[in-house]
């Protein structure tokens, strides 16, 4: 008989009620063919003087099992283990559950390097680290979102929206955006044109899986956002470069390359091309325009960080200018809110957001109807653009500071043109020092640096990373410019 007074364990501090730890118990035991099926359970109250339990939970445990379908009971001879019950097959003979590897699956699985990141480790709070141009967590409107998130969901009609629903995000965002987007981003569409995604990226990633077929080919920057290459690479498109100068992507390039092959797409970050912050002049946006609706390929242009701009008035994007359906637009809140707030867009012709709506019911049924509809509210009520305007005095001054600091300070390690909009600069190393050098030794300051070959995929050897300026505040920028000009005072 099983030692049950030392098989099964009982603490009585665990929130799990005590049947429901021995009924986990017997299944394991039962699984483990510790408990084999036929064999005799002893009685609950055989059980209960052994374990000093009350009978009840006995009773109790036993009735969670015979539920289960573990055990049965038969009037007048007892309780067993069920008969019927197949034998588990573990792994290999004599292989016990100690033995099992829980980091394997025990199914075969493509695994795909190009998914790999190497998100930076954490280190301790009194790190700084090199960003990528990300928003100043501190300063998001949490309270404001908080306080309008409550009174949609006191109101009766927030009933609604809590089952399942359309797959192109809660109307009255869509109708929102659609008032807000034409009015600040010269856009001209309707209802029709637009759905909310869960941000810019689930928009890149609906309309690859729909453009790209197998070998098909998308044009990108040399310099390019390296997940958007991954994600049009996982469509199964091929990536042709092209060079990016002060004006953004070379058109002359995208020519040559529509004489020799057909092209689906080009991907455009134009307001800010990612990483080198350099904006696609008026010029060559209409030479795209032009050169889409002569080779018909579409134009996906990830508005990233339209919201961003110091010296001018932002430039209206593509997309306001698409009079021929050639534009996929896609951006969000996340970087001018926060990253949390999942809520984003994708605007192109009708026909294309409907077979994206389709397709995004398999990937994610629907988005955040409650978020969605406060973020209505945030933007019609103003919230938005003020705190647009908050936050880009703020980073507007951070700028200004982080690009004097580099330059009165590393002027001999970096060179660098002041960013006109983003949140952040595009810092090009002297060619007689490396990133993996300065890293190495900017860690030793406290300054984590990682990920800097995202930057150069292409491999052209420009030795250029971007660092965010826009989520330190006055007093970090200064420790952070100090750490790392005591990072290069160490090269050798
Ligand atoms: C160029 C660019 N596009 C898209 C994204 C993804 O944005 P979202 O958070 O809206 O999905 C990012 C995020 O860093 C980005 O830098």
């Amino acid at each position: 008989m099983i030692p049950y007074k030392t098989a099964l364990v009982v603490n009585r501090l665990s929130k799990q009620p005590i049947y429901i730890q021995l009924t986990n118990q017997f299944i394991d035991l039962i699984k483990h063919g510790k408990l084999t099926p036929k064999a005799k359970l002893p009685g609950s109250r055989t059980l209960s003087e052994m374990l000093g339990l009350h009978r009840k939970t006995i009773v109790a445990c036993y009735e969670e099992l015979t539920m289960q379908g573990w055990i049965v009971s038969l009037p007048q001879k007892g309780t067993f283990v069920n008969a019927d019950l197949p034998v588990l097959k573990l792994k290999g003979l004599g292989e016990t559950i100690n033995s099992c590897d829980d980091r394997i699956s025990g199914f075969e699985f493509e695994k795909n390097q190009r998914l790999t990141r190497n998100f930076p480790q954490s280190f301790h709070d009194d790190y700084l680290y090199v960003n990528d141009g990300i928003a100043d967590s501190r300063l998001a409107p949490t309270k404001d979102v908080a306080m309008i998130y409550r009174n949609c969901v006191a109101k009766k009609s927030a009933i609604k929206h809590l089952s399942y629903g359309t797959t192109y995000g809660n109307v009255t965002l869509r109708e929102v955006l659609v008032t807000y987007l034409n009015e600040t981003r010269g856009l001209n569409i309707s209802i029709d044109n637009i759905m909310i995604t869960r941000g810019s990226q689930m928009g890149m990633f609906l309309a690859s899986q729909l453009l790209f077929n197998k070998q098909d080919y998308v044009i990108i920057g040399e310099t390019n956002y390296s997940s958007s290459d991954t994600t049009f690479e996982y469509a199964g498109a091929q990536l042709l470069r092209v060079k990016v100068d002060d004006h953004g992507l070379d058109m002359n390039n995208i020519e040559l390359l529509c004489k020799r092959y057909k092209i689906k797409a080009v991907y455009t970050t134009s307001h800010h091309h990612h990483p080198t912050a350099v904006t696609l002049s008026a010029e060559r946006r209409i030479q795209l325009l032009n050169l889409a609706k002569i080779h018909k390929f579409a134009i996906i242009e990830d508005d990233y960080d339209y919201d961003f701009h110091y010296n001018h008035a932002p430039i209206l994007p593509l997309a306001s200018h698409d009079e021929n359906g050639h534009v996929i637009y896609v951006g969000s809140v996340c970087k001018t809110v926060a990253p949390v707030y999942r809520i984003g867009y994708l605007i192109a012709s009708k026909d294309f957001v409907d077979e994206c709506a389709k397709l995004r019911r398999f990937v994610d049924r629907q988005g955040d109807a409650l978020l969605e509809l406060t973020f209505a509210k945030f933007i019609k009520e103003g919230y938005l653009d003020r705190h647009i305007k908050k936050v880009l005095r703020v980073y507007k001054a951070r700028r200004d500071l982080f690009c004097s600091l580099l330059k009165t300070e590393l002027n001999d390690y970096v060179s660098f043109d002041i960013p006109k909009g983003g949140m952040a600069t595009w810092i090009t190393l002297n060619k007689k020092y490396s990133w993996d050098k300065v890293s190495e030794k900017a860690l030793a300051q406290k300054l984590v640096i990682t990920e800097w070959q995202r930057y150069d995929t292409a491999n052209v050897k420009h030795n250029s990373i971007r660092m965010g300026f826009a989520a330190y505040n006055e007093q970090e920028i200064y420790e952070f410019v100090k750490r790392l000009k005591r990072a290069f005072m160490t090269l050798s």
